[in-house]
């Protein structure tokens, strides 16, 4: 398993809907890659995975792990922030973006339980960039 690299055709699939579990082995792989580059997120398609999955660990405590299986944004807010987004598919490149700052956010975990989640600081940035991700958008797409 290993990073996809912009520009890459991968990066800009639409990606589809997991209908079976998914293998936990490889999840954990993609954890492993993401502390191994000292990233906070990463999207299933950057590992060349077109499946609607990210993972998330602001801290790389093990504990603090979160896999959005499925997710959908359900509300955002109207109050925008600027705040400086990397990517590990786009290395050395750090530009500020505009996004609400506010989400709240439905998926499943790994054993396929739906839950809800909302925050309004980096955890709301970093939902709202892998889930672009997942519709093939990168985040040099929304800077100006
Ligand atoms: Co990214």
């Amino acid at each position: 398993m290993e990073i996809i690299i912009h520009p890459n055709k991968l990066l800009r699939k639409k990606c589809k809907d997991v209908k079976n579990l998914i293998s936990a082995k490889k999840i954990k792989k993609m954890f492993q890659l993401m502390y191994n580059n000292n990233g906070i997120g990463l999207a299933a398609p950057q590992v060349g995975w077109n499946i609607n999955m990210f993972i998330i660990n602001l801290t790389k405590e093990p504990d603090k792990e979160l896999v959005f299986i499925n997710p959908q944004i359900l509300k955002t807010n109207e109050e925008m922030v600027e705040m400086d987004e990397g990517c590990l598919s786009i290395p050395g490149v750090i530009k500020p973006v505009i996004r609400p700052k506010y989400v709240l956010i439905k998926a499943q975990n790994l054993n396929g339980q739906h839950f809800y989640l909302e925050d309004d600081n980096l955890l709301s940035r970093c939902i709202q960039h892998e889930y672009d991700h997942l519709n093939g958008i990168l985040f040099i797409d929304k800077t100006s």
